[in-house]
């Protein structure tokens, strides 16, 4: 079966985030399951630039506003469309924001764009290339089912993946004609939102079926509290709406055999990872030894993540005697928090202030917990890969957190079967107290090993995602 993907991002090609972590890893799953599944990208530089050969399949004299070409090729085992439209994706920096920080100011039509030319290939302009079932990630692509929509071509099915409901694609409604949006379609029941256009509210409006990447955040945005003012149509659309987990490339995360580790091991060998945990102290400038609990954040600074919960936990964290190594880059208020904070306690408190895959993998191979202190949070991939390598990670109990890590309560510990450490409401004073209770843990050598077993046990792969994808591809193709 053909699929079609359409998203923003593709790790290995772009990432600012987990979407591109998701959706670079979802087509290389699906094989397994009989899916063949292409991935339409917007033509950015890093991506234009990283193919060596490209067959033009389709041009266009004038797409929103330039002359583009629509390319197949294939590049690090994954088979893609790259919309080359230097007018819309050409440009130096980040893929969403300008060098004053702020969004791009042409995102609608750099956006709207991509979805455009994914509803023409989700209805055959290839005459080539026909597939069975589309798949739009987040507000980007998510004009994708309002374009089948209104265009009423070929009958296709669709499915849009919510990945983070707080960022909605809301655009001036002036730009509906720019948009190639019939004018009827600016109504409730079309792409209209709160007077502005909504890319994210048309895209939950006509996909045939909505996911999200996990059951609790699917449940969560269908209440007012955690909806983000689209809970009442997210609950209108009743059993089209379903959560699906996300896992992780656990050929890339494997603590056996990463080459980003100094030293390798497995559940049966985790004494190994010690090298690794005296690897992060030095990176981070921490005080040598073993008797501290090391803690470490791998995150967007950002208050989504409670980052700002964590720097008002941190004299806690330190009368626990422990210390805490933080990989992260986002807010430059949350930014400076963390730096003055290294300053202020040196050996204790060790800070890197921006994005390194490498020292993610050594972080995670070393340190003694990952805390994960979010406010909300879809899925969260970071917990995934702390599981997979041995780190307790330390949650807040929402979304994919709440779904993916075991508490240690005394039932589960009773039981031999915790994995981690979760708390809940998400405020300082509970974050606090997860970090006593971890550092509680972590001074009985057994049952923390208990735990690192346990969570290096967890499927953390993509298999049974992929299997769930692949079943609702095949209920919506027939
Ligand atoms: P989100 O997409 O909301 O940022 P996720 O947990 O889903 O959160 O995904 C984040 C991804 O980005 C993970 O693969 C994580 O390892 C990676 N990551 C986040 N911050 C950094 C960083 N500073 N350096 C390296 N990798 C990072
Ligand atoms: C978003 C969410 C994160 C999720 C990722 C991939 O960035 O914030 O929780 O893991 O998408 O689905």
């Amino acid at each position: 079966m053909d699929v079609l993907s359409v998203a923003s991002e593709a790790y290995p090609l772009i990432k600012t985030g987990g979407l591109a972590d998701v959706a670079g890893a979802l087509p290389g799953a699906l094989r397994a399951e009989g899916v063949a599944m292409r991935t339409l990208l917007p033509g950015y530089l890093a991506i234009t630039e990283a193919l060596v050969s490209a067959e033009v399949v389709l041009r266009w004299d004038d797409l929103f506003g330039g002359a583009a070409h629509l390319l197949a090729a294939s590049l690090h085992g994954l088979d893609l469309f790259v919309l080359d439209a230097p007018h819309l994706y050409a440009r130096p920096g980040n893929i969403y924001l300008g060098p004053d920080g702020r969004d791009w100011p042409d995102n609608a039509l750099r956006f709207a764009a991509l979805a455009r030319v994914g509803a023409w290939l989700a209805q055959g302009r290839l005459p080539s290339w026909r597939p069975a079932v589309v798949h739009a990630h987040d507000w980007q692509a998510a004009l994708l089912p309002a374009y089948l929509h209104y265009d009423g071509g070929r009958p296709i099915g669709s499915v849009l993946t919510v990945h983070n409901l707080a960022f909605q694609g809301v655009f001036p409604p002036s730009l509906l004609p720019a948009l190639g949006l019939p004018p009827e379609s600016f109504a409730l029941d079309g792409v209209e939102y709160f007077g502005a256009i909504g890319f994210l509210k048309a895209g939950l409006l006509f996909a045939d079926r909505i996911t999200t990447v996990s059951p609790t955040y699917a449940a969560e945005i269908r209440t007012p509290a955690d909806g983000m003012a689209l809970d009442g149509l997210l609950r209108g659309r009743g059993a089209a709406v379903s959560g699906i987990l996300n896992g992780i490339d656990t050929g890339i995360w494997n603590p056996a055999t990463d080459p980003l580790l100094p030293a390798h091991y497995d559940a049966t060998r985790l004494e190994a990872r010690a090298r690794n945990r005296a690897e992060v102290q030095f990176r981070f400038s921490l005080a040598a030894g073993e008797t501290a609990p090391l803690f470490a954040v791998v995150s967007r600074l950002t208050g989504q993540k409670g980052m700002d919960l964590l720097l008002a936990a941190l004299p806690v964290l330190l009368a626990e005697g422990g210390q805490l190594a933080v990989l992260g880059a986002g807010d430059p208020a949350i930014e400076r928090g963390f730096r003055d904070a290294a300053t202020a306690h040196p050996g204790r408190i060790g800070c890197f202030v921006g994005y390194d895959e490498g020292l993610a993998h050594l972080v995670q191979g070393g340190t003694d917990a990952l805390l994960v202190p979010s406010r909300f949070e879809p899925c969260g991939l970071t917990q995934l890969c702390a599981l997979r390598y041995g780190a307790v990670p330390v949650v807040a109990r929402v979304g994919g957190l709440a779904d993916t890590v075991i508490d240690a309560s005394p039932m589960a510990l009773a039981a031999g079967v915790a994995t981690g450490v979760q708390f809940a409401p998400v405020t300082a004073e509970m974050l606090e107290a997860a970090i006593r209770r971890a550092a509680a843990l972590r001074r009985q050598p057994q049952t923390w090993q208990r735990m690192q077993r346990n969570g290096m046990a967890t499927d953390v792969s993509w298999r049974d995602p992929a299997r769930r994808y692949a079943a609702l591809y095949r209920e919506l193709a027939g």
